[in-house]
């Protein structure tokens, strides 16, 4: 197994390309920059995380998941304080007129700083005084400017500022301003939670390192209520269950490490953060946050909607319920599971193969059939077509090339099991069974194919 920061992330961005899992987006049209989409594989994969998620998050811990909208009230986003402080520190080359992002350029040339904690006039006394030269080309900076990271939109054919609205940067505010609802419709009691999967759009100054920073992607969050409190039990209980979330989906525990925020660099909203990260090729990285939002998202809906969000208690007394959020982004979790998986192994005679050992649960297909010859492609078609209709497996059939060729291609994409049809399956029904990780073969009744697989199922 090849640790982490001996994998090249170029090789494993070429190989997602190459093999389907993602691909440029606009492709024929020459591209958007740093921009993609996810083919069937990564698709089928990100499905299986999101049952996991939903699993996990909200069915066994009896949380409600709603479904709001992308686009809202152009009020909630001055309310949760994202109109005046979602913005990244801005600075241009004048030279080339390009921007970037003031703290990624310190943290590139002067990892010993602790950017986190560096104040806007910090930085931009680093970068004037001692960067003459970036990407390649002289330099001469601007003052660095805040730049709201949310994309304006207009509502409807009005093209006035009165109808500006914008892309939400997060799914969280279409929860909290749905509190009353869900719990006035579910009577639910305290603590519970409400969650949703959705889109969440930044405009983010430099997007990079392929999907880890993009502007457009996907979010898993929970908003989980409670008593002020019990809101310190809660925190660590969420960090624990991310963490085990991450590591049911087969994240190594060598990869993962929990980095609780330090006070500088808490965002507006947060009385306590924690990030689990993971060790990407380019370094340590934010993989996920757990945050103790307090109850400063409900107060500030209270404020500026004029309604009240308080929470009546068995007691008759009246508490606003604070608020502790695991906020996953999903994209991101995808890259640290494919690089997880991603192994270049040698194999005899100089050979080697690309293998990635996705856990057999989100792995873009679980089982592949192959016809050994192509005079058995019927018996081998009725197998998959049976497979396909009567269980869950996520199954694929494949007859071109070398029984050789076709294990290669199966073990790329992360397939960790591969069913081939022969002469002897005409007499006994009975088929070869391959494991994608150790490469042992063994025969098995076709009829218990599903009941063998049914072991790795978590
Ligand atoms: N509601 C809290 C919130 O949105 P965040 O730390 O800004 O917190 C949560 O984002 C997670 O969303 C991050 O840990 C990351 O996984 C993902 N995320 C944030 N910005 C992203 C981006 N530009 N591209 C991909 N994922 C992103």
């Amino acid at each position: 197994m090849s640790k982490n920061e001996e994998k090249n992330i170029q090789d494993i961005i070429n190989h997602l390309k190459v093999s389907g899992f993602v691909y440029q987006n606009s492709e024929i049209y020459g591209g958007l920059i740093n921009t993609w989409d996810y083919g069937p594989l990564s698709t089928n994969m990100m499905t299986a995380i999101k049952k996991y998620w939903v699993r996990e998050f909200i069915s066994r811990e009896g949380n409600y998941q709603i479904d709001s909208k992308i686009i809202m009230n152009p009020k909630i986003w001055k309310a949760s304080g994202h109109i005046d402080n979602f913005a990244d520190y801005l600075i241009e080359n004048k030279v080339n007129q390009k921007r970037y992002r003031a703290d990624h350029i310190v943290k590139d040339l002067f990892p010993e700083i602790n950017v986190e904690k560096a104040t806007f006039e910090e930085l931009e006394n680093i970068i004037k005084e001692k960067v003459k030269q970036y990407d390649n080309e002289k330099c001469e900076w601007t003052s660095i400017r805040p730049f709201n990271l949310m994309f304006k939109t207009q509502m409807g054919a009005i093209d006035s500022t009165a109808a500006q609205t914008y892309l939400r940067p997060e799914t969280a505010q279409g929860i909290f301003v749905n509190f009353k609802n869900v719990s006035r419709t579910t009577r639910a009691k305290l603590p519970f939670g409400i969650g949703q999967i959705g889109k969440s759009f930044r405009n983010e100054i430099t997007p990079r390192d392929f999907i880890f920073r993009t502007r457009e992607f996907e979010q898993m969050e929970l908003e989980f209520f409670c008593e002020p409190e019990d809101s310190e039990k809660f925190y660590y209980y969420w960090i624990d269950k991310c963490k085990k979330f991450v590591e049911l989906l087969g994240l190594k525990n060598s990869n993962i490490r929990i980095r609780p925020h330090e006070k500088e660099e808490l965002s507006h909203y947060s009385l306590g953060t924690s990030d689990i990260e993971y060790l990407f090729p380019f370094g340590w990285g934010e993989l996920l946050g757990i945050a103790n939002r307090g109850n400063y998202d409900l107060s500030q809906h209270m404020k500026y909607s004029q309604e009240s969000l308080e929470y009546l208690k068995d007691d008759g007394s009246k508490i606003i319920p604070f608020v502790i959020e695991p906020s996953i982004g999903l994209d991101r979790l995808l890259l640290a599971l494919l690089i997880d998986a991603y192994e270049v192994e040698k194999l005899e005679k100089d050979d080697e193969r690309i293998v990635l050992k996705t856990d057999y649960n989100i792995s873009p297909y679980q089982l592949a059939v192959f016809p050994l010859v192509k005079k058995l492609e019927e018996p081998a078609k009725n197998i998959y077509d049976k497979l396909l209709k009567t269980t869950d497996i996520r199954v694929i059939y494949d007859k071109t090339g070398s029984i050789g060729k076709r294990y290669r291609r199966q073990d790329a994409i992360g397939t960790p099991f591969a069913i081939t049809v022969d002469f002897q399956t005409l007499e006994d029904q009975t088929v070869t069974i391959r494991n994608r990780d150790t490469m042992e073969q063994e025969r098995i009744s076709v009829d218990e194919v599903e009941k063998y697989l049914e072991k790795f199922v978590k």
